[in-house]
C-alpha cells in the first residue's frame, strides 16, 4: 500500500533483471584485517539472491556498506544508479526509502511497541502524517506479515523469536520499500518456523515486485524461495548462479557447503518438495513454489 502524505513522483520502475545494486572493487577493512577485496557484486530487479559464506567472511559487512552504514576503503557501490558511499543521511534520503532492511539481531527497539517500531520510518519521512493514518498502516503490515493483529501492543520481550522476526519485517516493510535487505532472518528458528518465514518472504515477493537481497546459512531458504546465489569466500563474491550452476563449479568451499551432508538433505527435501506439488505457472528455473 501507498502512503499519500506528501505529492512525490515516483522514480521509474527498472525493467525486471537489470541490476539494481551494482558494487564494484569494494575494499572493506578494520585495522590489518581485510574483509573485502575487491569485491563485485550485481543484484538484478526482481530477484531473490541468496547471499552466502563462512561465518565471518563479510556478508553482513557486505550488506552494511550497500545500505550506507559502513563506509568502505574503496569501491563504487550504486543502488537504484545512486552512489550510496561516503554521503550522509540526508543526501541518500531519497534512495534509503526505496528499501527496508531486516537486521540480523532484528535491531526493534525494545522500549516501543511492535506497531510503534513499524511507525519509525513512517514518522521519518512523513512527519505531519496523522496519527489514526499511521496507526492503519503499521497494523496492516503487522497482519501481512503473519502476526495478531494483538501483537501490536506488545513490546519485543513479550514476542517469541520468530514473531520478533515478523514484526522486524513489518518494519522493514512500512514504506512500501522495492528492495528488501534480509540478514539471517530465520536464523534461530525451528524449521517449521524457517519454512513459514520461507513462504511467507516469497510470497511478499510476488505480491510487492520486491528485490531481495537475502543473507543466509539455511541451506533450504537457498533451494526453497533463491532465485540465485552469490558465493562470499577468499574476501570476494567466488561466484553467483542458480544452484546446479554453483554445482557445477570446482570451488571447494562451494563443494563442501552444497555437497557435503546438509547440502544434499537440503536437495532432497527441496526436490521432494517440488514432486508434492504441481507444476509452477511460471518460468522458473528453482523448478518449485512457495
Ligand atoms: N565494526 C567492526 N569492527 C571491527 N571488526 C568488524 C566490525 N564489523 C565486522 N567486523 C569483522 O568483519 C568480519 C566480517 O564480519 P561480518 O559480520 O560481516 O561476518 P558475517 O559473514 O556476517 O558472519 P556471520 O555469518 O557470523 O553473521 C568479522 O571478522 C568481524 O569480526
Ligand atoms: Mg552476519
Amino acid at each position: 500500500m501507498t502512503t499519500h502524505a506528501t505529492a512525490r513522483k515516483p522514480p521509474p520502475e527498472p525493467e525486471v533483471g537489470t541490476p539494481i545494486i551494482c558494487v564494484r572493487g569494494l575494499t572493506n577493512s578494520f585495522g590489518q584485517q581485510v574483509v573485502h577485496q575487491d569485491l563485485d557484486l550485481d543484484v538484478r530487479h526482481g530477484e531473490i539472491l541468496g547471499v552466502v559464506g563462512g561465518s565471518g567472511t563479510g556478508k553482513s559487512v557486505l550488506m552494511r556498506s550497500i545500505i550506507g552504514l559502513q563506509q568502505p576503503d574503496t569501491g563504487d557501490i550504486r543502488v537504484f544508479g545512486e552512489q550510496t558511499r561516503d554521503r550522509g543521511e540526508s543526501e541518500t534520503k531519497d534512495v534509503r526509502r526505496r528499501w527496508g532492511v531486516l537486521f540480523q539481531n532484528g535491531a526493534l527497539f525494545s522500549t516501543l511497541t511492535v506497531a510503534e517500531n513499524v511507525q519509525v520510518p513512517i514518522r521519518e519521512y512523513y512527519p505531519a502524517i496523522d496519527q489514526q493514518l499511521l496507526d492503519e498502516i503499521a497494523s496492516y503490515k503487522i497482519v501481512a506479515t503473519g502476526l495478531p493483529a494483538e501483537s501490536s501492543s506488545k513490546y519485543p520481550s513479550e514476542l517469541s523469536g520468530g514473531m520478533r522476526k515478523r514484526a522486524g519485517l513489518a518494519r522493514a516493510l512500512a514504506l512500501d520499500p522495492e528492495l528488501l535487505f534480509l540478514d539471517e532472518p530465520t536464523a534461530g528458528l525451528d524449521p517449521i518456523g524457517a519454512a513459514a518465514f520461507d513462504n511467507l518472504i516469497r510470497a511478499l515477493k510476488d505480491l510487492l515486485g520486491l528485490t531481495v537481497f537475502l543473507i543466509t546459512h539455511d541451506l533450504d531458504t537457498l533451494y526453497a524461495i533463491c532465485d540465485r546465489v552469490a558465493v562470499l569466500a577468499d574476501k570476494k563474491v567466488v561466484a553467483v548462479g542458480t544452484i546446479p550452476e554453483l554445482l557445477a563449479l570446482d570451488h571447494p568451499w562451494i563443494q563442501e557447503y552444497f555437497n557435503g551432508p546438509r547440502g544434499r538433505a537440503a536437495e532432497d527435501s527441496a526436490e521432494r518438495e517440488a514432486a508434492r506439488k504441481p507444476a509452477p505457472e511460471t518460468g522458473d528455473n528453482r523448478g518449485k513454489t512457495d
